[in-house]
């Protein structure tokens, strides 16, 4: 899989990305991910690439021109079959918010270009004509779409095949079935008076994995009680979950 991040600030993104997992698939050729400066693309001698808004209003806009001469440069030396384009993903708070369905669908593909806007955003004409995708990760106004696009670069990296260590870790984690994960202890078996589950070191495999289950959909039941909607839990379930919940309830009472 190749990322291409087209951006004003490319230390900042490759940086980031290099360092930890993504920094090491891309050492073991998993996936390649390239930041292309839009600066190299400006057409005057100021090397400038933004400008004021007609109308007036405060702040620059980035212009058309060096971003698609960035894009073009970029496409004509894509191997995609005759007339395909790569899909463009703008960041953007107008855009969709990013969820773990999207990556999955965005890790199907063998390019991705992300754009990253910056001063009071991009002239509207080149976005009609190359982006496919607008995309926010969320409703909060940030300086630049460069944080964005690590955040989609990591959360699409870690679907590729090879990238984690453990390939069955991305299967099981959280938003999987739509339910939280399950509470997690490490050595020692007691810390600061409070003991690990003892179902955890029972060596009761079968036990184990009811016991985490159950600790799922109560844990998502309590933070996140909106995924739980979504899940499919048996009848079985949501009365053990009742019941669960009714407990706790009592407990908070005495
Ligand atoms: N650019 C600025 N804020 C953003 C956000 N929340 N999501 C994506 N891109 C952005």
């Amino acid at each position: 899989m190749n990322f291409h991040i087209l951006t004003l600030f490319p230390e900042m993104v490759m940086d980031g990305l290099g360092t930890s997992i993504t920094g090491r698939a891309m050492e073991k050729e998993l996936l390649s991910i390239k930041a292309i400066n839009i600066r190299d693309y400006a057409f005057n001698k100021h090397n400038s690439v933004d400008d004021y808004p007609y109308g007036g209003g405060a702040g620059m806009l980035m212009q058309a021109e060096p971003i698609y001469q960035a894009y073009e440069a970029l496409r004509s030396k894509m191997d995609l079959p005759e007339g395909k384009k790569p899909r463009v993903i703008y960041l953007s708070p107008q855009g969709s918010t990013f969820t773990q369905a999207m990556a999955e669908d965005f890790a199907k593909e063998s390019e991705l270009v992300l754009l990253c806007g910056h001063y009071e955003g991009i002239d509207e004409r080149v976005l009609e004509e190359i982006v496919t995708d607008y995309v926010s990760i969320g409703d909060y106004v940030l300086t630049g779409g460069e944080l964005p696009a690590m955040v989609m670069v990591d959360a699409i990296s870690r679907l590729v095949p090879g990238v984690l260590h453990n390939d069955v870790s991305a299967e099981f984690e959280s938003f999987q079935d739509h339910l939280l994960e399950y509470p997690q202890y490490s050595r020692p078996e007691e810390w600061h008076g409070k003991k690990v589950p003892p179902i955890l070191l029972s060596g009761h495999h079968a036990n184990v994995e009811k016991w985490r289950r159950e600790q799922s959909i109560l844990r998502t039941a309590l933070r996140r009680p909106d995924l739980l909607e979504k899940a499919e839990l048996s009848d079985k379930e949501l009365e053990n979950l009742r019941k669960q919940l009714e407990n706790l309830q009592n407990s908070l009472q005495e």
